[in-house]
């Protein structure tokens, strides 16, 4: 494969307090900067599940980036993943807001993983099985309202949490770290 990808991003970890703060409400419509930021970012996240380049350029496998994973206190993020047979899954939202959440829960088995956090954090991370989610999506140049269900939702939750500072490991009950709730299903 063959990539005209210049641009090296940085992400910013755990470690950096910036990674706490809550991020704020992008100005519409979208400037010219903050597409171009969106499109780095969904190049940077398809690049990393590219072995050869990841492996090259020493970088983690990622299916979803915030903003302030590369500096920026903006409320956007992008999501890429197949999801099937050549289907992807792929937004760049902006100002997204959570309509609605399911009393069903869910959660991954064997734990969610972040590109901003390089520590092991044992246990399942809490979320709702299904959520609604209203947002601008620039790669569609839309509104959309997303209606997403076990890992497509869990994606987006994880995301969403990044632009209120919260981590995966936030989710994970220190007392019980592996234990399932009740409605929970694993994945
Ligand atoms: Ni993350």
């Amino acid at each position: 494969m063959c990539y005209t990808f210049s641009m090296k991003l940085k992400i910013v970890k755990d470690t950096n307090p910036i990674m706490r703060k809550k991020s704020q409400e992008v100005p519409m419509p979208l400037s010219d900067e903050d597409r171009k930021t969106l499109d780095d970012m969904l190049e940077y996240l398809k690049l990393s599940q590219d072995e050869e380049y990841a492996s090259k350029h020493n970088i983690r496998s990622g299916v979803g980036l915030a903003a302030i994973q590369i500096g920026l206190l903006k409320r956007m993020f992008v999501v890429y993943y197949q999801a099937g047979e050549g289907e992807y899954v792929q937004y760049q939202l902006v100002n997204p807001k959570i309509m609605e959440t399911s009393v069903r829960r869910v959660a991954l088995s064997g734990g969610e993983g972040c590109l901003s956090v390089d520590n092991d954090h044992d246990g399942i991370s809490h979320r709702y099985y299904k959520i609604k989610m209203k947002a601008f999506d620039a790669l569609t140049n839309k509104d959309v309202y997303i209606t997403a269900r076990g890992y497509d939702a869990i994606v987006l939750q994880h995301e969403y949490d990044h632009l209120d500072g919260i981590f995966y490991y936030d989710r994970i009950d220190p007392k019980n770290p592996k234990g399932k709730l009740e409605n929970e299903e694993l994945l």
